[in-house]
């Protein structure tokens, strides 16, 4: 045999070891919420949402708040039909981490929710952001018109003034990811939220995925 030859061998053994995880990796289930952000203010609505690629299993939606742990929608928390769990007259008391689990054993992303009794958030992505694709930021009072100057900071320093209280992050990159809130004079401070950044290899993963497939 040729040493070619067994290196072939090699990587398609590999290969064939590594697929099934891969494939369980892509079949993962996805949780994000409707509408699609992290911070509401107290008696706002909010859906969430559990999807995954093949599988008509049924789902337990999940969350962790500083009272519960492991608390299951529909028994002192939300309204849970098949794939969705909805949230009415949110409380500040609702905001923690929440995920879904399939019968069949699988368990999301979890994603962080914010509810707050003050007069300001920052409407931020719930879901991390794309390495490359832009991202807007909305501070936002609780009653409209609400496009008033706001500042932005990161990770505790101010990075921007935005005079209609909107701000774009264009091309996001790894160190775009931190910890935004935002300030409205006069109304007060939104509560800080995570803003993350995935990179492009997941993207390229799953085009290499589908390509094999
Ligand atoms: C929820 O809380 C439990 C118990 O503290 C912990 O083990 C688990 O990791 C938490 N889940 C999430 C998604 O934070
Ligand atoms: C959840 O909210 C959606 C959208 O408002 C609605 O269509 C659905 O019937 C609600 N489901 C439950 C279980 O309340």
């Amino acid at each position: 045999m040729s040493p070619s030859r067994t290196m072939d061998q090699t990587s398609l053994q590999t290969l064939l070891l590594v697929m099934p995880l891969l494939c369980y990796s892509t079949n993962q289930a996805r949780l994000n919420g409707s509408p699609s952000r992290s911070q509401f203010f107290k008696r706002e609505s909010v859906s969430l949402i559990c999807e995954e690629d093949d599988s008509s299993a049924g789902w337990t939606f999940m969350r962790n708040t500083s009272r519960e742990t492991r608390a299951e929608c529909g028994a002192n928390w939300g309204k849970s039909s098949s794939s969705l769990c909805n949230m009415s007259y949110m409380d500040p008391q609702d905001s923690g981490v929440y995920w879904c689990e399939s019968t069949e054993g699988s368990t999301s992303n979890s994603i962080t929710i914010t509810v707050t009794g003050g007069a300001v958030i920052l409407q931020s992505p719930v879901l991390p952001v794309m390495e490359g694709h832009d991202v807007s930021l909305h501070c936002q009072t609780k009653r409209p018109p609400s496009k008033l100057p706001a500042d932005f900071y990161k990770d505790g320093s101010l990075i921007r003034t935005e005079p209609t209280g909107h701000m774009t992050i264009h091309h996001v990159t790894k160190s775009d990811e931190g910890l935004y809130k935002c300030h409205i004079s006069s109304h007060g401070e939104s509560p800080p939220s995570w803003i993350y950044v995935t990179g492009q290899e997941v993207r390229v993963f799953r085009r290499l995925l589908s390509f094999l497939y």
